[in-house]
């Protein structure tokens, strides 16, 4: 019996377990019930007790060589793939993480000094009809302040374009709810204008807009104040200055001190030194009317602030073309702000 169980462990030894056939073998002749190894456990039994000792352990070897082949087997089952080996000892190839646009750092700073004083966050399409974006906001067809506003328009009628300024979620806001209104709201916006180091046909702007009664100019510049403090810090250099814009009277707009030294500065604050961060003002009642709003009991003030041009006075970037190229040489320098 010895011989047999020696000739089974030779048997096995012989095999390639790389072989289809050879585990084929080996699985029908020493795995499952046809096993050979039930076969030598009914002889075992019969055997002279002298004898069992040495045999049994023959048995025993037997046993652990075919469930050491059985686990080879069942990895050969898996289509193990060398070359694919892992070794999970090795540090791991960290993939660089992607960081927010500064763009969208810089919007998320200023709605958070908004929102900081009760304003809340409102939304609008960028895709407006005509009304919205003009006729409510006392721009009616053939109004020439419509040129101030290069417009993309995409159909007639229904006479759709590309806002050309968040304010046109004003007028979706104001038509829904009553006052008091108090939003801001971010937003993409598009000009056909040539694109420059200070101008670009797609841009941010952040919309904001307070209705209520007696609400007043020095309301207005308080809370301008306090957002260019908050954003800038005291020291900034500001000002306010005389302007038009057909849904506010009166309009002001809001500069700042970017400086007078290089060609770049003459270039970027067309020779004054100063660059324009926003418009604002208060709104003129005919647009209060537009949207439902009594002009006899509520006046508002509501401002449009231009992201592009607050990102590159807070650091310094000195063409506003670098925000649309996704350059990661210029990217990865914001990579640690807030
Ligand atoms: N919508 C104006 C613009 O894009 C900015 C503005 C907003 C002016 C609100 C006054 C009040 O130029």
């Amino acid at each position: 019996m010895i011989e047999k169980i020696n000739k089974y462990i030779d048997d096995i030894n012989k095999l390639d377990f790389s072989n289809k056939k050879d585990v084929d073998f080996f699985n029908k002749n020493f795995l499952g019930k046809n096993s050979v190894l039930s076969e030598l456990f009914i002889e075992f039994k019969n055997l002279p007790n002298e004898n069992k000792k040495h045999t049994g352990k023959a048995i025993n070897s037997l046993k652990q060589l075919i469930s050491k082949r059985q686990q080879k087997t069942n990895l050969a089952k898996t289509d193990h793939n060398p070359k694919l080996d892992i070794d999970l000892t090795l540090p791991s190839n960290f993939e660089p993480t992607g960081t927010l646009h500064p763009i969208t750092k810089v919007q998320s700073r200023i709605v958070d000094i908004f929102q900081r004083v009760g304003f809340s966050l409102s939304d609008g399409p960028e895709i407006e009809d005509d009304w919205h974006n003009f006729s409510a906001l006392n721009m009616p067809k053939d109004h020439p302040a419509r040129d101030m506003q290069d417009t993309f328009f995409i159909s007639k009628d229904p006479d759709y374009l590309l806002r050309t300024h968040t304010s046109s979620v004003q007028t979706r806001y104001m038509q829904d709810n009553s006052p008091p209104i108090r939003i801001i709201s971010p937003g993409r916006v598009f000009r056909k204008e040539a694109i420059s180091s200070r101008a670009h046909c797609l841009f941010h702007q952040i919309e904001g807009l307070y209705v209520d009664k007696g609400v007043t100019f020095a309301d207005l510049k308080t809370m301008i104040n306090y957002f260019v403090e908050s954003l800038f810090g005291k020291e900034v250099k500001t000002r306010f200055r005389p302007s038009f814009f057909p849904f506010t009277e009166p309009s002001a707009e809001v500069d700042i001190y970017w400086g007078l030294k290089t060609e770049t500065d003459y270039k970027i604050t067309k020779g004054t030194g100063w660059l324009e961060i926003m418009g604002c003002g208060m709104i003129d009642p005919n647009v209060l009317t537009n949207v439902g709003i009594d002009s006899t009991k509520f006046s508002g003030y509501a401002f449009g602030l231009g992201v592009e041009r607050i990102t590159m006075l807070l650091y310094q970037v000195e063409d506003l073309r670098l925000f649309f190229e996704n350059d990661l040489r210029f990217l990865k320098q914001f990579s640690n702000l807030d």
